[in-house]
């Protein structure tokens, strides 16, 4: 083993994956070409979202030549004990507008589409609910949100803390639906090899999803064989099974042959989950010095009839400011609407987007700057558990940002400064996310003369994981990247977590570590070493609250005459452990903050109350935002090193971009108009 001084850990390293996408040489779960025999999947959508079948025709569709089947719920393959969202074909009930109710295998694609309109089914249809109002009667508390977090937390008296506040607001943001959006859309190709199920398929992780893969087909993991090497952006709705894999596996079964099933953009508004609507009041108190007395925060926001989805919206405003009286709420109402699932920093998002505008409410109403405010109710330790932080720089995000950005400039008066037709305002929010690490395992294998090839089911979904993990390794070998071989995307590799959470370094990272430690002073024999390691989380999460931070500013202009918003600068600030390479998180940052504009100013499905479908289920009608809708972006970060919670001190940066960069926007249209529009998106309409 040549060993090598130089780090790769920090340094600019372009994407190892880079050539061979550009290049369109890096194969793409639909891309596969198994065998030259594959055959198509189309989907034939129920109409109604609410009721049952009572009939389906099959009998036009079958008599197209090419297709090969057409599966209902009379005949379809029966699927294991998985949730009941997953049980796509299994009875005559309907959900969902979207939801699965035959599905068409065919010789060529055009065949099946053509198919799916001949099959002819009938329902006995009610009218779906698909309203969320804070104001139902039938509101619940879930068991617990997601991530294990209680609903509701309390501490001290807060309706007395409010009353007695010499200064409060007392403020209701809404969100709107939201919709995984990457470009790549969910594919699958499935062939069944005897007893064993081979499949390629887009998704953040392939042990993620064989737990309800081999239930569902009855199967042990032994028979279950998942690659996905290249995924294009997935942003959450790739983490978890979705129906149209087990739609794969079915159709696989029923014809013997491999099978493709890519979804169109269209189905998947219905088919791969949503970010929940969300409903939140804020009420904040403070002392006239800005010392906040009282932080009320209750969400309000949807789950579907075949899922408890119950998204953790409010949690991060548990442990940002330290009130002494608290209180956060979730309430959940049940509709006829897809399952929600997570979508880029999940709850912290909306809920932020929420707490941080109150803040700046707050400001105004104290009649200090917003900056300032943070700063004076900045928490030595976590307010809601009473451990102290691994580590916290919001501070020096805050102080750093606004000195990047010019904030000292600022003339805090809304409404007053024109240019033009513009309108223009600037603004600020506060940004976390937490840091979390989950098992892992990787194995290396080294033979002399040979590049050490360094396996784990990590995943890369457009991260730059790929790149970073071989840094890490390359580092852990005391070897050059060159003498790495990095092997991800496979069940059949060594069992890691899923790319989620924003947890892929702080996870994968300490299993190859750890694996790299087992060959440290072992004599390589010319036949070469296998070895393995495997990490996980100790008691660091009891003993110290760990999260990442950050702090936006945002430049708005908005065209008095019509209505229309720009945000032509964005400055943001992070503080989100050690960074093991800088462009690659640099396009994290910018690609989280990038969606945080889309979410401000475009992102919002519209659910049809009458028929309970989406009606803009597609990227012409659903804005996400473009390379024209951003400005100039400035992104750096604190040096920060968190070696309390993990070896490599790093936290995590996929998820704390996008966190307080819709406040930011909101706050500097506040600051630009003079009026604060409290729901999302800032389309021109609500301008007037
Ligand atoms: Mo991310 S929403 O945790 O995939």
């Amino acid at each position: 083993m040549t060993a090598t001084t130089e780090r790769a850990v920090g340094s600019d390293v372009r994407r190892i994956d880079g050539p061979a996408k550009v290049r369109g040489l890096a194969p793409y779960a639909y891309e596969h070409e198994v065998d030259g025999s594959a055959v198509f999947v189309a989907l034939v959508q129920s109409t109604v979202a609410k009721g049952r079948i009572t009939s389906i025709d099959v009998s036009a569709a079958q008599a197209v030549p090419g297709v090969l089947a057409v599966l209902t719920h009379e005949d379809a393959p029966r699927l294991g004990d998985v949730a009941e969202e997953l049980l796509v074909l299994q009875s005559d009930r309907v959900q969902y507008a979207g939801q699965p109710v035959a599905v068409v295998v065919a010789e060529t694609s055009e065949v099946a589409r053509d198919a799916v309109g001949r099959v002819v089914v009938r329902y006995d249809a009610q009218r779906p609910d698909v309203d969320l109002r804070a104001d139902r009667d039938d509101l619940y508390p879930p068991e617990k949100l997601m991530g294990g977090f209680e609903t509701d937390s309390v501490i001290g008296d807060v309706d007395a803390a409010l009353a007695a506040a010499p200064v409060s607001v007392d403020v209701t943001y809404e969100t709107p639906n939201e919709h995984n959006n990457p470009i790549e859309m969910h594919a699958t190709v499935a062939r069944w090899d005897g007893d064993v199920l081979r499949m390629w398929d887009a998704n953040q992780g392939p042990h993620n999803l064989v737990p309800v893969i081999t239930e569902a087909f009855g199967i042990t993991a032994d028979q279950l064989h998942i690659t996905s090497p290249y995924v294009g952006g997935a942003f959450g709705s790739k983490a978890f099974t979705h129906v149209h894999q087990l739609i794969a596996g079915m159709a696989a079964k029923v014809t013997g042959r491999t099978v493709k099933v890519e979804l169109t953009r269209q189905q998947m508004f219905s088919l791969v989950g949503h970010r929940t609507p969300t409903i939140q009041r804020l009420r904040l108190g403070a002392l006239p010095d800005g010392t906040m007395t009282a932080i009320s925060h209750e969400v309000v926001e949807h789950t579907s009839q075949n899922a408890e989805f119950a998204e953790q919206t409010a949690t991060a405003t548990r442990l940002m400011y330290a009130a002494p009286a608290r209180r956060t709420t979730h309430r959940l109402a049940k509709l006829d609407v897809p399952a929600p699932t997570i979508m880029r920093a999940p709850g912290e998002a909306p809920g932020m987007y929420a707490l941080e505008s109150a803040v700046d409410e707050l400001a105004e109403a104290l009649g200090m700057d917003p900056v300032e405010l943070r700063l004076r109710n900045e928490p030595e330790r976590d307010p809601e558990r009473d451990v102290p932080w691994s580590t916290r720089n919001l501070v020096a995000c805050l102080r750093q940002g606004a000195e990047r950005f010019g904030w000292a400039d600022r003339d805090p008066r809304p409404g007053v400064r024109a240019d033009g037709r513009w309108l223009v305002g600037t603004g600020v929010a506060a940004s976390t996310y937490p840091t979390r690490r989950r098992p892992s395992q990787a194995r290396i294998e080294a033979v002399p003369g040979k590049p050490f090839v360094v396996s784990i089911d990590a995943s890369d979904i457009g991260t730059g994981a790929w790149t970073a993990l071989t840094q890490i390794a390359a580092d852990a070998l005391g070897v050059p990247m060159d003498d790495v071989d990095l092997r991800i995307g496979d069940s059949r590799l060594p069992k890691a977590s899923g790319a989620g959470g924003s947890t892929g370094i702080t996870s994968w990272g300490p299993a190859i570590i750890a694996a790299a430690q087992e060959l440290r002073d072992r004599e390589v024999p010319p036949g070469g070493l296998t070895v393995t390691g495997s990490s996980g989380p100790g008691d660091e999460a009891e003993q110290y609250s760990s999260h990442a931070f950050g702090a936006h500013f945002a430049e708005v202009r908005v065209d008095r005459d019509s209505g229309e918003v720009r945000v032509p600068r964005m400055t943001a600030v992070f503080a989100a452990g050690r960074i093991i390479n800088p462009t690659t998180a640099r396009s994290q940052f910018l690609g989280g903050m990038t969606m945080g504009l889309s979410m401000a100013l475009h992102e919002e499905a519209v659910l049809d109350a009458t028929h309970g479908h989406y009606a803009n289920h597609d990227l012409a009608e659903y804005h996400v935002a473009t390379n024209a809708d951003v400005g100039e972006v400035d992104i750096s970060w604190v040096d920060e090193v968190d070696e309390l919670h993990n070896p490599l001190g790093a936290k995590g940066i996929g998820e704390v971009g996008i966190v307080g960069s819709a406040a930011a926007i909101g706050n500097a249209y506040a600051h630009a108009t003079g009026r604060r529009v409290r729901d999302l998106p800032l389309t021109p309409d609500k301008f007037f």
